[in-house]
């Protein structure tokens, strides 16, 4: 499955959800996660992310291998997103900024 990872937290810009062909984005606060047992990893979604924040599970860095589960497990609890919504409004001056996971809101 693809996974979100950690450039995503306080961005949010909701690109990748329009394209999933199996509508498997889930969304909280100020991050989207995909259900890696929904995901038929088509990579539709990857270079849609202006941050760069999508990966396939064999090619996620490995310093955010533990992004596999957060977004197993937050895809359970999570709702369903399948369309754009604005980004978060200051999406653009959190693109690219390390260490985002303690702002990870659930
Ligand atoms: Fe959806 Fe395809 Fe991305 Fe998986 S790889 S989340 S199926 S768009
Ligand atoms: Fe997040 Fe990128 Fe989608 S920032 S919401 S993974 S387009």
């Amino acid at each position: 499955a693809f996974v979100v990872g950690e450039n995503c937290i306080k961005c949010k810009y909701t690109d990748c959800v329009e394209v999933c062909p199996v509508d498997c984005f889930y969304e909280g606060p100020n991050f989207l996660v995909i259900h890696p047992d929904e995901c038929i990893d088509c990579a539709l979604c990857e270079p849609e992310c202006p941050a760069n924040a999508i990966f396939a599970e064999d090619e996620i860095p490995e310093d955010q291998e533990h992004f596999k589960e957060l977004n197993a497990e937050l895809a359970e609890v999570w709702d369903n997103i399948t369309e754009k919504k604005d980004a978060l409004s200051d999406a653009d001056d959190w693109n690219g900024v390390e260490g985002k996971l303690s702002y990870l809101e659930r």
